[in-house]
Parts: C-alpha cells; structure tokens; sequence
C-alpha cells in the first residue's frame, strides 16, 4: 500500500458494473475501461465468462501497480445449473445438501472468471408481502443461522485461494427483510433487543463461519441508513464480532443517502458511508469521485481509507489474484466443468427435498390419499395450468439463462413425461395466463379433465413475481388460476394441484377443496424430473416450511415465535376480548415447520436427563419418533422451547434443535437432544446474553404446532 498513491487507493474502493447485465439503476459512463487502465476501478460486477473477465483483467494489468480486479456476481441458487430458490432449499433443514448446493454454484461460478458471490443473503423476513423472502432462509433466526453457515461454506470450500472457491457476501447488513409494510427498501425501526435477538445472529453465524465479505442495505434503520451506520459496521460487524473481511455498499446505496435524507450531497455520502466502514462503494461512484478532495480537506483521515483499502487487497491476495491474476479465467475448464452430469443430480436430489406436500387428504371413493400417484397402463392423466411447460420461470428471480435453457430445464410436463412413459395417455391444457382475466382457455381444461382419470394442476407466480423490487400488497394466486383449479374441481376428476411460487402464497379455497396440495417453490433446472419423483412416489416428500403461510394478508407479520399478550387466545374461535381478529381463526393457514409425508409419524414418550438444573448444566433430551405408515420417510425432528416467566417476555416456542432422521415403515428411533445454557439464553435489557432461573416449557413434533411437550426447571 506505501506504493500506491491516493487516487490508486481510492480506486480500489470502487466498483463498477458492466453493461453486459444490469441488476440495478444503470449509470453508464462510458470509458469504464479507460478507468481500469487507470487504476481507478478495484472491482467489477456482472462480468461473467472465463474471456471476458480475462480480456478486463489484462486492462487491470496494464495500470501503473497492477492490481488484479475483483469480479463479482450475484450467484445465488445456482450458475450454470441452477439449483431451488433459497427459501425452497431453507424447506429441506437438510445442512449438508445445503452447502453442496452453494458448492457446486460455487465452482460454477469459479470457472466462469467470478471471484466473488453477493451470497448468502440471511435476512430474516416475517413478511411474505416483501418479494425477497425468496431469496432468504424464511422466518426463524435459529434455522437461518445454520443456513448461513451452511452456505458461507458451500461458497469458500477448502478456503480462498483454491480455484473453486469464491467469496461469499452476507447480506444485507442490517435487518433489510423487516422493511415496513413488506415493501422493498422501505424504513425499518425496531427495539434493540428485536435487532440482536432476532435479525443479527445469521450475520454472526455467517462472520463465525469466515464469510469474506458483508454488504450492507438499502434500509434505514431507527432513522439511520445501514449503509452510514456506524454502530452496526464499525461498533458490532468489525469491532464486537472481529469482522476483518470486507463490506460492501448495496448497489448506489452511498448516493442514496442523499435521498433517505441523511446526506447533504454526493461528498457528505461518501464521508459518513467511510467513516462508518463501508469500505467499497458499489455503483454510487460517490468514492471514486468524493475521497480524495475529502482526504486532502482533511474532512476523512487518510487512515480511514487505508483500513478499507487493506480489507480489499487482502482478498485479492488471498484469492492468490497477485500470483496469477487470470487463475480463474481459464476457458478450458470453464468448458470442463459447464456439463458437469453430477451436478444435475445434486440439483434433483436438492429440488425434491425442497418440496413440501401441504394436503394429501384421504379420498373415500379410492380408499387412500391420491399421491402417491397409483398408475395403471390405462390410467390417463390431464396435466393443466399456466406453468405445466414453463421453462424459464422454473429457475426463479436471480437466476441465468443459457441458450440451451429449452433443453436442459426439464418443465413438468418433460418430467412427468419421462416418467410416465405412455405419453399418449397424458393430455396437456393451459387453461389461463399466470396473470389476467382471459378464461377462453378453460373449456380445453374441463375437455382434458373430462378425459382423464386424474388432473394434476399447475398454478402460481412467474418467475420474476418474486424476488427484488417485486413486494406485493396481495398474495393470493395472481389472476384467474384459482378459478381455474375450481372448474377443474367441478367435473368432478380427482385434483392435485401443484403451486409454484417465491414466496407463501394466500388459497384458501384450494386448502379447503382440493384433496392434496405440493408446494413447489421454484426449484430450478431439475424442477420437473424432481416434482416427477415426488407424484409418483420415487421421493417421499420430506420438505418443512421455512415459514408461516397466512390465511389472509391481513394476517401479516405472522410467525409462530410471536409473544403471548396479556390476553393470549385458547383456540381458533375464541375471539372475546383476546388478541385476534373477529373474521377469520387466529392460526395460520400453514404454521412454520409443517409438511406432510406419504408415511405418518408419531412421538412418543419425551424423557429428560433431569427434571431440574442448574444453570450452567445442560440438559438431554430423548423422544421416540416411529414411522407409524406404509413408507419409508425422512422426518425433520423440531425441539422448541419456551421460557415461560422471565425478565422480558420471551416468545410461546422457539426452535432450538432438529434433526433429520430416515425410518423404515414401522421403525422406531430414539432421537436425543443437548440443551445447554445457550439455548437457554437471550438477550436482556442491557443486551446481554444470558439465560435465567425458571420453568421451561419444551415442545417435541414435526412442526412449531406439536402438542408433544414436557417441562423442566433451571435453578440459579
Ligand atoms: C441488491 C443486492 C445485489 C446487488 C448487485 C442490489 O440491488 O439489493 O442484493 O447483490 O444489487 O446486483
């Protein structure tokens, strides 16, 4: 660094996107190259490709020092294959395919020239209005700071500096997924305790884990944007959790402070963004054009810009960048690894844990549920609905399309096709348009039906109804599909219906009329051969939801770890002078941590290693879980708890551990827990995290809704 002048510093803490791809308000200037070759640019988003990211390193190469740029991407389910959306994968509580996942999007992304990931993103959200939920781990901060670390490690394998190993980014620092009213960048104002209990720990599961990298968000939070704040960058982020990687601003967020109300002009942003500790400045070229007169006017120390260049070449060295600037721009095994067939299979594996079987109601004229499907050679099947030959909106927001996508995504009907090998006998109608009022297509529908022995539907959102800048003040299914689903219904064929979407929806009248119900998220380049596995019963479906589906928006925020009031409500109908609303039962549709399976489960007989503890000593729990059905099936064991009298009111359960486990049909397993004093833990008025003396209460089951419980005591 004692090399470099000011201008070559402040260069590195730019950085630019091309115009290749544009993920956010493009702001052309022109010339960016010429700006490479002045040192001017330390890195660069939305470059991909092993070529083109070499042809731009060369530029790098021929500036003064010779500093290798930074290429960035936001890689986050999946590059070349991609894999669930990360709300869908967060429903398989499966860690270990989690962190494949992002490991093999990872070495993907690697052989495309791409040195770093914008993810994991480990906000936690309560609202499913706010169209990024998709892009998350859901509702509850236990689960998604085990995801985080899950993911931190997928993306940097052995460490950086091994050639398939990016960086990855947690964001977005700080509590951007409580944004009000669900809508995208909007303020955030929220109690300490909230903040470090609730939307801080998956940054720290994620800094724990050796994440590279942080960006920062668009929000305010209790009046300051996250981007100038210095208690969350400086105080907590780099001084409490020793965070010594690098942060980066959300796309223009430093300029935006302008607009929030916080800076005055262009060069007050990019004080405070500074000094605060957003050390890289994401296309607001607020730096690039701001610090050095700030340095000079001795406004900023030069100190301060030294810090967050140090972070920024640090990463460089350490991605081995300095020995071999091109070491990830490698066409030949960019080639090598673009059809890698295992990669597929891992996509297939992680798609069919994604799913979530919500309903498989006994059907009295057959005797059984409907799924798994029970096919003869005769058996005829309709499959109907706006998505049942999609393609791109399979993969979902945030992801890639290749120029074989037609090919290489396999939609429903392919899946099914495969599967269902007498395609003669499988009859195919749209019915409607994901959005519009345009029911020309629904007499096709009822023919199809018509002909069939049974109709599996295909509703929900397009690919790009979720995801960034797409909050929604309603959920319900867009358009007319729930109309289609009920002419459908009304001739009387037996019904599944499958929903594909970013984030919960509202469908009340399916949940009460349609005898079995898949949610199928989206689940990327294997959607249709794992949606295929799952109807006809090759896979078990095993998926839990991430988080609480409404019955209506009115409903929203709803999570199950909610506080009890001062009048808690007893049951569905009790509305009289309790917390609830009069027009609808207070539960939600779909509590967090449910899904069904083709088999049942039952528990059994919680036991303790003690009755009482002291604080300090931890406690094991045993419960026996037996697969009571016809199936083999994996079951996501929950432990909740719930402190039940304390210095600040604690939520009625908390998840506290899982564990997925795979029974025979008939077996039975003893599954065993370790509590120890952290769980017990929370944070106190003064934010310290300690547990206190008192009854607990647990919850043992296959969602947050068990009634399997036992309690204990901890003594001082
Ligand atoms: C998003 C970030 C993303 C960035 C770069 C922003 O609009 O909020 O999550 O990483 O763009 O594409």
């Amino acid at each position: 660094m004692s090399l470099m002048t000011l201008e070559e510093k402040v260069g590195q803490l730019n950085q630019l996107s091309s115009d290749f791809i544009s993920t956010g308000p493009i702001t052309c200037d022109g010339e960016k190259q010429d700006r490479v070759r002045q040192g001017k640019v330390g890195s660069y988003l939305n470059v991909t490709g092993a070529a083109r990211t070499r042809s731009l390193q060369e530029i790098a190469m021929q500036s003064r020092r010779k500093i290798p740029l930074l290429f960035a991407q936001d890689v986050i389910h999946g590059y070349r294959t991609i894999f669930p959306i990360p709300l869908a994968e967060a429903a398989s509580w499966d860690l270990a395919a989690i962190e494949r996942s992002a490991r093999i999007a990872a070495s993907e992304a690697a052989g495309s020239g791409i040195h770093w990931t914008f993810a994991p993103m480990v906000d936690i959200s309560r609202d499913p209005r706010w169209g990024r939920v998709m892009e998350g781990a859901g509702e509850d901060t236990y689960l998604g700071s085990l995801i985080a670390e899950a993911r931190v490690k997928g993306f940097q394998g052995k460490g950086l500096g091994q050639v398939d190993a990016i960086m990855a980014c947690a964001k977005h620092f700080a509590a951007y997924g409580a944004a009000e009213g669900g809508r995208d960048y909007n303020t955030t104002d929220m109690s300490m305790r909230r903040l470090h209990e609730v939307y801080l720990p998956p940054f720290k599961a994620a800094v724990e884990a050796g994440v590279s990298s942080v960006m920062n968000s668009f929000n305010d939070i209790n009046g300051i944007p996250a981007t100038g704040n210095t208690y969350l960058q400086r105080t907590i982020l780099k001084g409490k959790w020793n965070f010594n990687g690098l942060v980066v601003s959300d796309w223009g967020s430093i300029g935006e402070m302008i607009n929030h109300g916080y800076a005055t002009d262009t060069a007050d942003a990019a004080k405070r963004a500074i000094i605060a500790g957003s050390d890289m400045d994401m296309e607001s070229r607020a730096y690039v054009g701001q610090l050095i007169e700030l340095v000079k006017r001795k406004i900023v120390p030069e100190s301060v810009i030294d810090e967050a260049v140090c972070r920024v070449l640090n990463k460089k060295f350490e991605l081995g960048l300095f020995d071999d600037p091109y070491r990830f721009s490698d066409e030949s095994r960019e080639k090598a690894i673009w059809n890698d067939p295992t990669h597929l299979e891992a996509a297939r594996d992680m798609a069919k844990k994604s799913i979530v079987l919500l309903k498989n109601d006994l059907v009295k004229k057959l005797g059984k549920p409907l799924l798994p499907l029970d096919v003869f050679g005769s058996t005829k099947i309709a499959l109907v609905g706006p998505l049942v030959k999609a393609i791109s909106d399979n993969n979902g927001f945030w992801s890639y399309s290749w120029p074989d996508d037609s090919v290489r995504v396999v939609s429903l009907w392919k899946g099914v096709e495969r599967k269902f090998k007498a395609s003669k006998d499988l009859i195919y109608a749209k019915g409607c348009e994901l959005e519009g009022a345009d029911t020309s297509g629904f007499a096709a529908a009822r023919q199809a039906a018509l002909k069939s022995d049974i109709v599996i539907v295909s509703v929900g959102e397009s690919g790009s109804m979720s995801g960034e800048a797409k909050s929604r003040s309603e959920i319900h299914l867009p358009g007319i599909q729930e109309q289609l689903v009920k002419e459908l219904v009304a001739t009387g064929k037996p019904v599944v219906v499958l929903i594909s979407a970013g984030r919960p929806l509202v469908f009340n009248w399916i949940a009460d009329n349609v005898p079995s119900i898949v949610y199928t998220w989206w689940l990327g380049t294997e959607a249709g051969n794992a949606i295929a596995d799952v109807l006809f019963g090759d896979h078990n479906p095993s998926g839990k939801l991430p988080m609480t589906f409404p019955r209506t928006e009115g409903q929203i925020p709803i999570y199950y770890n909610y506080f009890n009031t001062g009048r808690p409500f007893k049951n569905d109908k009790d509305f009289n002078y309790v917390t609830a609303y009069t027009d609808l039962p207070n539960s939600p549709r779909y509590p967090f941590g449910y899904g069904l399976s083709y088999t049942t489960f039952e528990y059994r007989n919680i036991r303790l290693s003690a009755d009482t503890i002291n604080l300090g000593e931890s406690i094991k729990v045993k419960v026996n879980v037996t697969n009571s059905g016809k199936y083999v099936g994996d079951e996501v064991v929950q432990l909740y708890i719930q402190d039940v009298a304390a210095s600040l009111v604690r939520p009625v359960r908390e998840l506290k551990a899982f564990k997925k486990v795979r029974l025979m049909s008939g077996e039975t397993k003893e599954v065993e827990f370790l509590l120890t004093e952290k769980e017990l833990s929370f944070f106190q008025e003064d934010l310290r995290f300690a547990a206190e003396p008192g009854l607990f209460n647990l919850f043992i089951g296959g969602s947050s809704h068990t009634s399997v419980h036992t309690s204990f005591y901890a003594k001082e």
